[in-house]
């Protein structure tokens, strides 16, 4: 089995828990063009010091990609995540890791024969619907992407669809704005903790009525792990998101609660391109991968808090 991105936030989860199973993994990543390379530097270190896990530093833009290939499945999770870093320089940046990588790993696989290819789990996001209406997204809604990160994502869904009809057999999980530990620097709820932790107003873009799918991370590697293992129409997308909503001034609250602090906020600009609410429809990741989202927001915001409490007690690192 192989990881791609198994230094990212998401990627690391992944390959431990492939790791736990017993599975031999061939973890792929380039910390280096990593959104935040320091904490992919360190994570990587420790990915590599798994059992069963082979790690191998590529960038999937540049080298060689045959021997990923040969695998029997692929977790495709390397990329630029991020809608605020995708404007200005981000948007080449966005285009090289998300979309030239993501080709280049399916052109790899279709040189060989189709009975050989790997089955390929690629990561997409809730970003490619934009905005989510009166109800929730399904799959079949048309993509209204509104920023180089999303439109980058559109496009590696395409590529996706096209590999398939070409007889790789791809499938497109849209992840809904996902936290617990590990997650990145950049990330709203890191960066709420840590400025709670520090006594510091949290930094909020816009006025926190945006509401998300908010999805913890152990649910989301359920749902790849259940992807990576099932025979599913290919090309096809999927979404894996928690089913209900929550504004992120909510969030807040739930968040300062847990920490036991009085909620002062930073107001900072909104974010282009930033979806006003996500919200997953959960239906047909229920009926395909017998997958829902199981762990609420209270519950999840507690154990990332107490992921970036026992990194300050053991490291003494602040990660923000
Ligand atoms: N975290 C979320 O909330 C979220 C939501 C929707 C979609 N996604 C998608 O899920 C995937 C994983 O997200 P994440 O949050 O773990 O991101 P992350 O940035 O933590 O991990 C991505 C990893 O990919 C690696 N990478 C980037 N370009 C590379 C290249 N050219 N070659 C090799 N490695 C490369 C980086 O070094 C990094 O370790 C991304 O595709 C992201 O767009 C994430």
């Amino acid at each position: 089995m192989v990881v791609t991105g198994a230094a990212g936030f998401i990627g690391s989860h992944v390959t431990d828990a492939l790791s736990a199973a017993g599975h031999e993994v061939l973890a792929v990543d380039a910390p280096g063009r990593s959104l935040a390379p320091e904490a992919a530097r360190r994570m990587w270190a420790r990915v590599a010091s798994r059992p069963g896990v082979t790690a191998v530093e590529a960038d999937l833009a540049l080298d060689d990609l045959d021997p990923l290939a040969a695998a029997d499945v692929v977790v495709h999770l390397a990329g630029r995540p991020s809608v605020r870093s995708s404007w200005g320089a981000g948007r080449a940046v966005a285009e090289r890791d998300n979309v030239l990588a993501t080709g280049r790993l399916l052109a790899a696989c279709a040189g060989r024969p189709a009975r050989l290819r790997p089955r390929v789990v690629v990561a997409s996001s809730s970003s490619v619907y934009g905005s989510a209406g009166r109800r929730p997204n399904r799959e079949d809604d048309p993509p209204h992407p509104a920023s180089p990160y999303a439109a980058s994502k559109v496009e590696v869904e395409r590529l996706a669809a096209l590999a398939a009809r070409d007889g790789t057999r791809t499938v497109l999980l849209r992840y809904f704005s996902v936290y617990g530990p590990r997650q990145r620097p950049d990330m709203a709820f890191h960066r709420f903790v840590e400025a709670a932790l520090d006594g510091r107003p949290l930094p909020v873009f816009g006025d926190g009525r945006r509401s998300r799918s908010f999805t913890h991370v152990r649910d989301v590697v359920a749902a790849t792990l259940a992807a990576a293992a099932a025979d599913l129409p290919p090309g096809i997308p999927v979404n894996v998101g928690h089913p209900e909503p929550v504004a992120v001034r909510s969030a807040i609250g739930l968040l300062t609660g847990v920490l036991g602090v009085r909620p002062q906020i930073q107001r900072e600009a909104p974010v282009a391109g930033d979806a006003a609410r996500t919200w997953a429809d959960p239906g047909r990741a229920a009926r395909l991968l017998g997958w829902t989202a199981g762990i609420g927001l209270a519950e999840g915001l507690a154990d990332q808090i107490a992921w970036h409490r026992s990194l300050r007690v053991r490291e003494g690192v602040r990660v923000g």
